[in-house]
């Protein structure tokens, strides 16, 4: 089973698990949408739609938080579980979000556009770390002047013993809010396909793709969220 069939088959109940799944769900999202607000705001006071385009967006979390904080904008959602992208465009739709879907693959050339913020997820994990790069690089030739890219992302810790205490703590906080054996156990599964890289490696990639200003905004153990600007 590739990784977006694995999706597919939970799209029903993908978001309702997500509180319990990810501890730090508020500040993670949050940040995100903070860290993409400042050029579509802009975009507005400009007389523009503010264009955003959100990479493995599945039942379009981040894009409903990000069009909540900042009503006026217009998505493309890219994903490659067609499944997970219908859930998105039914929540869109019954808050007449202006947004198209894109089934595709993230190795895929992008959506042709000029986009003030590209924006992800927990997606790109799912890369190895070569498709990790050339994704940035071509994010970051699809942002518009002033655009921003951010990622908030599962990250690998920078040493096995790290990364074992992230498992660890991951585990105790999910079982504390109420996570099941059999949600555990499904979650696992998933994360298979995952090959996570750390915070350090992916923002020099960022800075390789050339993006400014690249930074780690948050971090809680394995969740991250890092990104930088157009230069
Ligand atoms: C954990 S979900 C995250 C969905 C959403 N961004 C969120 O925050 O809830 C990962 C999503 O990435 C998609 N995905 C993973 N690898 C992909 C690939 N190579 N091409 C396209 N989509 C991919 C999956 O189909 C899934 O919808």
């Amino acid at each position: 089973m590739s990784v977006t069939d694995v999706f597919d088959a939970v799209a029903g109940t993908y978001d309702e698990a997500r509180r319990r799944l990810i501890p730090c769900f508020d500040a993670f999202y949050g940040t995100a949408v903070q860290v993409a607000a400042p050029p579509l705001r802009a975009a507005l006071a400009a007389g523009r739609t503010p264009e955003v385009l959100d990479l493995g967006a599945g039942t379009g979390l981040l894009s409903l938080l990000l069009s909540a904080a900042v009503p006026g904008v217009r998505l493309t959602l890219v994903d490659g579980a067609p499944a997970m992208l219908a859930r998105a465009t039914d929540q869109l739709d019954a808050r007449s979000v202006p947004h198209r879907t894109v089934h595709a693959d993230l190795a895929d050339d992008l959506p042709p556009g000029r986009y003030d913020a590209v924006v992800s997820a927990l997606a790109i994990h799912h890369l190895d770390d070569a498709g990790k790069r050339a994704l940035y690089r071509r994010a970051a030739a699809a942002l518009a002047p002033g655009g921003v890219f951010v990622n908030a992302e599962q990250v690998a810790g920078p040493t096995p013993e790290l990364d074992r205490r992230y498992d660890e703590v991951w585990l105790k906080r999910i079982t504390e809010l109420g996570a099941s054996p059999d949600e555990i156990a499904a979650s696992r599964e998933r994360m298979r396909h995952d090959r996570p890289a750390t915070v350090a490696d992916q923002c020099r990639w960022l800075a390789e793709a050339g993006l400014v200003d690249v930074d780690c905004y948050f971090k809680e153990w394995r969740f991250a969220v890092f990104g930088g600007r157009a230069g």
